[in-house]
């Protein structure tokens, strides 16, 4: 992990995400206050966001969690998501909140709003951990951004590359 590790130029410590999780789980439980909330975590990235966010918003709520693979253009020209696990609970009727790690082109999340709004959910909103807009593709509204970043690649924090680096506890710029 060391050699590894020195590619890795930390961006966001501990302390602050900490501490802008706190502001967003806070303006979040205020703005659903009352409401009968199920919060999707996106996987496998969303992991530790999802577990800090919902435990900084002190009211009741459903979890579910939904995994999905993407195809960009390659050779699936339509550019269906395909569901590799879908959610354990119905959001019909229910205020449903996506949790996703990073937005980047938009396409992913664009398709499971589809995807959900069809279930016919009372309200459904975006929170992201981490949004880069200049890369978007797809227009897709986001209701609550934890950090608006450049065009970096960025591990750690449930963010991985190769599928590595999820579990360090804050987010670096990693250059290969
Ligand atoms: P998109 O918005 O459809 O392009 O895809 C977003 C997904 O791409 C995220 O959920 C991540 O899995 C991945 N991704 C995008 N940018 C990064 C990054 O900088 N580091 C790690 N994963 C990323
Ligand atoms: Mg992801």
């Amino acid at each position: 992990m060391t050699a590894a590790r020195s590619r890795i130029q930390p961006l966001l410590t501990e302390a602050v995400l900490a501490g802008r999780i706190r502001e967003l789980g806070a303006q979040i439980a205020a703005d659903y206050d009352g409401k009968d909330l199920i919060v999707v975590g996106l996987l496998n990235g969303v992991y530790p966001f999802f577990a800090d966010l919902t435990r900084a918003m002190p009211m009741e709520m459903d979890v579910s969690f939904m995994q999905v693979a993407s195809y960009h253009g390659g050779t699936h020209s339509t550019g269906e998501v395909k569901i590799i696990k879908d959610l354990d609970k119905a959001i019909q009727g229910k205020h449903c909140l996506v949790v996703e790690d990073i937005v980047d082109t938009g396409t992913t999340l664009h398709k499971v709003r589809n995807l959900l709004q069809d279930r016919e959910p009372a309200s459904l909103k975006i929170v992201t951990l981490l949004d880069k807009p200049s890369r978007r593709k797809t227009e897709v509204p986001v209701d609550y951004i934890g950090f608006t970043i450049e065009d970096k690649f960025v591990v750690g924090y449930g963010l991985d590359f190769d599928g590595k680096f999820r579990n360090l506890p804050f987010v670096g710029v990693y250059t290969p």
